[in-house]
């Protein structure tokens, strides 16, 4: 069985290519919703429909487990499709998402000030701050910034333009902050643009660069489920609307 993986369109591909760079044994599926892209300005109802939608082809092609490679989703589905939609109709699949190893590796930088930024539908749903209120010792005040205009660009693939609108829209956030987090997996795109402004001053947190490993530790804690992958070294990436390649 295989590994899948779920975003709305370009962005979760940057994670999926970091998983198999480090995992390139197993099997892969990659379901980009390009049809119904950006997720970010969407209402709540409509995300879940769609993620629903999109876990159940990837189960259907075979995905033991599917991993939620978008904050819009994963903020807005992930514990509805885990506590009901899995437990009904998959229970012996699983799904994950993107927020929690996150978070966990946001606590282990040692970070008391972070800044968030995602899409609107990610910083509107507050899930940032619930999950790391579940797992933080202390109150850490996270400080959030939608920033709905990079999506576009980036799916167009002008980073550059994403860049400088990044960049203006960081140099007006008027607080300090010791920690960024690119909380939309089309962000990856632009770690290096944000570190080579901020890396200075504080940690830059991609989540192509945490999703391996915490993808890695979660199969050595669940044998039986590793046992299952299959070891084809096959890639296979759908599309329901325009197809892309990075
Ligand atoms: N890449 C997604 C995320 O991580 C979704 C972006 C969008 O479709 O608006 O949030």
């Amino acid at each position: 069985m295989k590994i899948g993986f779920f975003d709305s369109g370009l962005g979760g591909l940057t994670i999926m290519d970091a998983v198999r760079a480090a995992m390139p044994q197993y099997d892969y599926y990659y379901y980009g919703d390009t049809a119904h892209v950006p997720y970010g300005d969407k209402t709540e109802a409509e995300v879940y429909e769609l993620t629903k939608a999109g876990v159940t082809h990837l189960f259907e092609q075979g995905a033991l487990i599917v991993i939620i490679a978008c904050n819009t989703a994963s903020a807005e589905t992930l514990r509805k499709l885990q506590d009901t939609f899995l437990v009904e109709a998959y229970p012996d699949r699983r799904i994950l998402g993107m927020i929690i190893p996150t978070i966990e590796t946001l606590l282990a930088a040692g970070s008391t000030k972070p800044l968030l930024i995602g899409t609107k539908r990610t910083v509107d749903s507050g899930k940032y701050q619930i999950e790391l209120d579940k797992v933080s010792e202390t109150h850490i005040a996270l400080q959030s910034l939608a920033t709905p205009t990079l999506v576009p660009y980036l799916e167009a693939k002008s980073s550059n333009k994403a860049c400088a609108e990044l960049t203006q829209l960081l140099h007006a956030y008027a607080h300090p902050f010791d920690a960024l987090i690119l909380g939309c997996t089309h962000y990856t795109i632009l770690t290096d643009c944000v570190r080579n402004q901020y890396g200075d001053q504080c940690v830059v947190l991609s989540q192509d660069e945490i999703i391996p490993t915490k993808l890695q530790e979660y199969l050595s804690r669940h044998p039986t489920l590793e046992h299952a992958l299959t070891k084809g070294r096959n890639t296979t990436c759908y599309y329901s609307g325009a197809s892309h390649t990075i």
